[in-house]
């Protein structure tokens, strides 16, 4: 038994811990540790030996105010000195703020908020509460999409190999393709297609059996590590009347694209779609203590008064995390932050086009916001892939993990590990012009690597 006053704190007990003791996400477990990270201040961090990095990834589209931020620390403190948390059937102040500062913030009439830990939970309420809501068994998702790891949320997660392994449970789901226009399932183009994917998804609503089966479909407004997918103009409107027309409720899982990621505070913003139902986590503190939401439009919420809503948990609105949240949604605005999102996500997409000019590998750039992808492949022509789909989960060779190692190595992290064929670039939306053109001129480098798979 270990001397739990006097345990080893010593880096190579530390390493051996993470070895011998921790589950790793998404992985093979690791023989070695992986970098210890000890502090982080702004859009850099530090590992145990003192090297610095710029984060590129905002801690998987997270961080989006960047790292330390005092007055979100003094918040926190603040609130741990009075409340930490209380059972949920009480009020605590900042719930009670954060529920309304939520209402006003996003779109239209979503206005009631049930509470989480994280992402998969949020879309875990959702799912339930349309089902619920709806009293249908059906929900549609997308090829391509990462809901979270429980099980709805993973039963949903369809084309992400991560999924494979799941059993599926939780909800009946039905897949339907992505507006993916860079590798179209179709073989078209936009806008001559006509939108042939929404048109497939109202075909497969009604052979599902339509308004009596079908209770909704769950989509990320724009897909993160899937590929930064971005969707047509007209395709969230015109899916919007498609679910009208039968009843069917619109899940917006804006978990990685909420809070200012895409130079809105909501990426279906951009297209003046209201949603049903929307999950939100990541961005909402910013990682510094977790949290997430599910929020439903008024008529849905106003529902459950007199039908039970059948959730919970201990920690639906832990005091600690909405403090923290009411102050990162402040910050968003006194820094003006979604602005510069906006701005320097114009900034980062052009200078990640000139990356294309020079760079064989990269067979297409896309993105809103700061959130930009750059899809590699070993041939522009034939647009085949740098990666098979099940490099993921398949042990051996993934160049796109080397080029990963490479831009580590030179300093900085982008979200390069996800199953598609894009590297994300995400950096917190506080970052500058100078620090963009220093990620840029990493991304230069290590692009080499991948470059050396091309072929003509
Ligand atoms: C779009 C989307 N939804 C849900 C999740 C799950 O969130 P969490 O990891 O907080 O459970 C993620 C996580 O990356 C995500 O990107």
């Amino acid at each position: 038994m270990t001397d739990l006053k006097n345990i080893s704190t010593v880096k190579e007990d530390l390493d051996q811990y993470e070895v011998d003791h921790i589950f790793h996400s998404w992985s093979y477990q690791p023989t070695e540790s992986p970098k210890r990270i000890v502090s982080a201040k702004g859009v850099r961090f530090r590992d145990e030996n003192g090297k610095q990095f710029l984060d590129f990834s905002s801690c998987f589209v997270s961080h989006n105010i960047g790292h330390q931020d005092q007055r979100v620390v003094d918040a926190i403190c603040e609130q741990a000195q009075t409340l930490c948390s209380f059972a949920p059937v009480f009020s605590t102040k900042p719930r009670a703020l954060l529920s309304k500062i939520l209402a006003d913030i996003t779109p239209g009439d979503l206005s009631r908020t049930f509470f989480t830990l994280g992402g998969t939970e949020a879309n875990e309420a959702a799912v339930k509460i349309c089902h619920q809501y709806t009293g249908r068994q059906k929900i549609l998702s997308r090829y391509r999409s990462y809901h979270g790891g429980t099980a709805a949320s993973m039963t949903l997660s369809v084309g992400d190999p991560r999924g494979w392994a799941q059993i599926p449970g939780g909800t009946q789901w039905v897949p339907v393709p992505q507006p993916y226009c860079y590798r179209c399932m179709f073989g078209h183009q936009y806008p001559e297609c006509d939108l042939r994917c929404v048109k497939y998804i109202d075909e497969v609503i009604e052979l599902e059996g339509g308004g009596e089966k079908v209770a909704g479909i769950i989509f990320e407004p724009v897909t993160g590590a899937n590929g930064i997918i971005v969707p047509p103009d007209t395709y969230f409107p015109t899916l919007r009347k498609v679910c009208d027309k039968w009843g069917v409720l619109m899940i917006a899982d804006e978990v990685m694209s909420g809070f200012g990621r895409t130079g809105k505070w909501f990426a279906m913003d951009h297209w003046d779609v209201v949603p049903d139902l929307m999950t939100l986590a990541k961005g909402i503190t910013c990682g510094y203590v977790p949290l997430g939401a599910a929020i439903a439009r008024k008529p849905i919420g106003d529902k459950f008064k007199e039908q039970f809503f059948s959730h919970g948990a201990t920690y639906a609105g832990h005091a600690l995390a909405c403090a923290a949240a009411v102050r990162v949604i402040q910050v968003y605005e006194e820094d003006a932050l979604i602005k510069n999102a906006e701005k320097m996500g114009n900034y980062l997409l052009a200078k990640s086009l000139e990356l294309k000019d020079r760079h064989p590998c990269i067979g297409d750039v896309r993105g809103l916001g700061l959130f930009v992808g750059l899809e590699l492949v070993k041939n522009r022509e034939t647009k085949e892939p740098l990666i098979p789909l099940n490099a993921k989960v398949i042990p051996g060779m993934n160049p796109k993990l080397e080029v990963a190692k490479k831009i580590m190595e030179l300093g900085m992290i982008a979200m390069a590990a996800n199953p598609s064929n894009v590297i994300a670039l995400a950096p917190p939306l506080i970052i500058t012009k100078s620090e963009i053109d220093e990620g840029i001129a990493i991304m230069d480098k290590a692009l080499e690597i991948a470059d050396s798979y091309v072929y003509q």
